[in-house]
């Protein structure tokens, strides 16, 4: 990427964003790299470059940011995620396909060279087959965040072919990491189970015990998004999004496993409505096209994962481990 390329990150403050802009502006520089989000960032967002508050919906105001800083390459990160969306249909459509619009069309008249915009597993729905679900396949989302990425996707790759707009996009799985909250979402039991564990060895788990979802450490979701967003552009056979795999695992999994390192944890299970949408997503993913067009492979499984987890988060909530 040349020097003289400027990322933007919309939704800068979230789960995802506070761990990517701090990895940009590592690789790209302070100044190149400018959050944003309706909301502060964490203070290393804050403290480490440039912040614009912003809501995506008014794209004056994003226009205005873009010719500001000269922005090149676009992270579209705001979003309201699946068991949020599910309590907000009508807003979530909203934000998750008016935002996307904003940046698509910006960059059709020629203000952005790039965009990034995450897909999910809850593309797939009940239809999709559950164990190594392939790249292509029935794609019948049942939830409103599932149906935004799954048009999210269409129009990502419309654009790209109609327009040659260089769109690049990940079905993320369910994303743990010990940096940034979870924004409301159906796998954010995984998050919230290490923060508990290391507080009051006791979860009470949303999701049931055999729930098993596809699930990734941060470090290598963020390595693959930097690592699609540099790829040539010729290595970039799908537009629309990638299948991504880390690993899977259920409830009583991670529970097992972080009882290898505090026996006395305790887990319980009170499923609410977030275990109608887990049970509408697959249980493992099958990225081989993201293998083997732009060389992916993830380097944490669940062992290696709980490992990381308990020892940077007990040292962050100052937590005996
Ligand atoms: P998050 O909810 O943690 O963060 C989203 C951020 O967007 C928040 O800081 C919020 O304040 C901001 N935002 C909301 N509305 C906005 C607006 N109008 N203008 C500007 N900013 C606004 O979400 P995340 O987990 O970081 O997810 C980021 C993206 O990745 C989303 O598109 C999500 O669907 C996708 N994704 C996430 C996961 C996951 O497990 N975290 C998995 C699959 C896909
Ligand atoms: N982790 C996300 C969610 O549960 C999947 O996109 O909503």
């Amino acid at each position: 990427m040349p020097q003289t390329d400027t990322i933007l990150v919309i939704g800068s403050s979230g789960q995802i964003g506070t761990e990517l802009v701090m990895n940009l502006r590592e690789q790209f520089g302070s100044s190149h790299v400018v959050a944003s989000d309706l909301k502060d960032a964490a203070p290393e967002v804050m403290e480490s470059g440039p912040f614009e508050t912003l809501d995506v919906l008014d794209r004056q105001r994003l226009h205005e940011i873009i010719s500001k800083y000269k922005v090149t390459q676009v992270y579209l990160l705001a979003a309201l995620l699946s068991a949020t969306a599910e309590q907000n249909p009508m807003f979530a459509w909203k934000l998750n396909m008016e935002s996307l619009f904003h940046v698509l069309e910006l960059a059709r008249e020629g203000h952005i060279k790039k965009i990034y915009w995450p897909s999910s597993i809850a593309v797939f729905g009940l239809t999709t087959p559950r164990d190594n679900t392939p790249q292509f396949t029935s794609i019948e989302p049942s939830t409103i965040y599932g149906i935004s990425k799954q048009a999210g996707e269409r129009w990502c790759e419309w654009y790209y072919k109609k327009y040659g707009v260089d769109t690049r996009s990940l079905r993320y799985p369910g994303l743990i990491g010990w940096k940034s909250a979870p924004g409301g979402g159906t796998t954010d039991y995984a998050v919230h189970i290490f923060h508990e564990a290391l507080k009051n060895n006791q979860y009470t788990s949303f999701l049931s015990e055999n729930t098993m979802l596809p699930m990734m450490y941060m470090p290598d979701a963020i390595r693959a998004t930097l690592e699609i967003m540099d790829a040539p552009a010729e290595q970039i056979r799908i537009r629309g999004g990638y299948n991504l795999a880390g690993m899977s695992f259920s409830p009583a999994e991670i529970a097992a496993e972080i009882r290898k390192h505090r026996p006395d944890f305790k887990i319980d299970y009170a499923p609410d409505f977030r275990q109608q949408i887990a049970d509408s997503w697959p249980r493992s993913i099958d990225d081989s096209e993201a293998r083997n067009h732009w060389n992916w492979k993830p380097e944490f499984d669940l062992d290696k994962m709980t490992s990381d987890m308990l020892i940077n988060l007990s040292k962050k909530l100052t937590v005996k481990l």
